[in-house]
């Protein structure tokens, strides 16, 4: 096996191997990445006005006015723009569920939805979930006493679906409570816990 990095070839031992993948990496970090974050941070300069939207979209209650490129995600514009990271991005492609928010009351995959979509429009995130700053939301008071959460990962998508589920079917059975989290993965596969806490929610109401 030959190594072509930095146009040397040599024949590949374990210490050549080592030093090549050094080597690779220093020139990565030197001549690769720099210019690479640099066009990142110009490419908002060099969009042509007419990739450009201004648009408003009311945020847990709050108005937020931003210039956005057209193709940007609404997961990406929740996260990077208004810096509102409880909002997750798993799949990024509409499957996890992940990113799953409030628009309009409706659950809607972020990650599926343009932001430009946002302008003029209501969208609620795991932020905005808690009643005060000192009380949590029910489901997440469910959650927490039953043990809903392991590493949290998916838990603001769920949580999220969930409180458009109960809004819509305040007395759920375990089945529907099932079905309506079908649309949400969890990479901790504790589902027991979480159909027990939102069957929580439900008894207290
Ligand atoms: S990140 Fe949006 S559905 Fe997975
Ligand atoms: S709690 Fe870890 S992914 Fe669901």
């Amino acid at each position: 096996m030959l190594c072509k990095d930095f146009s040397l070839r040599f024949e590949m031992t374990d210490v050549t191997q080592k030093r090549c993948f050094v080597l690779f990496v220093i020139k990565m970090s030197q001549t690769t990445c720099p210019p690479k974050l640099l066009q990142i941070q110009n490419l908002k300069s060099k969009i042509p006005m007419s990739d450009l939207h201004t648009i408003t979209a009311t945020v847990n209650g709050k108005s937020y006015t931003r210039t956005i490129e057209s193709r940007m995600l609404l997961s990406d514009f929740i996260r990077h723009e208004l810096g509102l990271t409880g909002t997750h991005v798993g799949c990024e492609y509409g499957v996890c569920g992940a990113c799953t928010i409030l628009y309009d009351n409706h659950p809607t995959r972020s990650c599926l939805t343009l932001a430009v979509q946002a302008n003029g429009h209501r969208l609620e995130t795991v932020e905005g979930l808690a009643v005060s700053p000192t009380q949590l939301h029910p489901l997440q008071q469910a959650f927490h006493e039953a043990h809903g959460l392991q590493c949290g990962y998916c838990t603001p998508g769920i949580l999220m679906t969930m409180k458009a589920f109960l809004a819509e079917n305040p007395h759920p059975s375990e089945a529907e409570v099932r079905e309506a989290l079908s649309g949400n993965l969890c990479r901790c596969t504790g589902y027991q816990h979480i159909v027990d806490a939102v069957l929580n929610v439900k008894d207290e109401g």
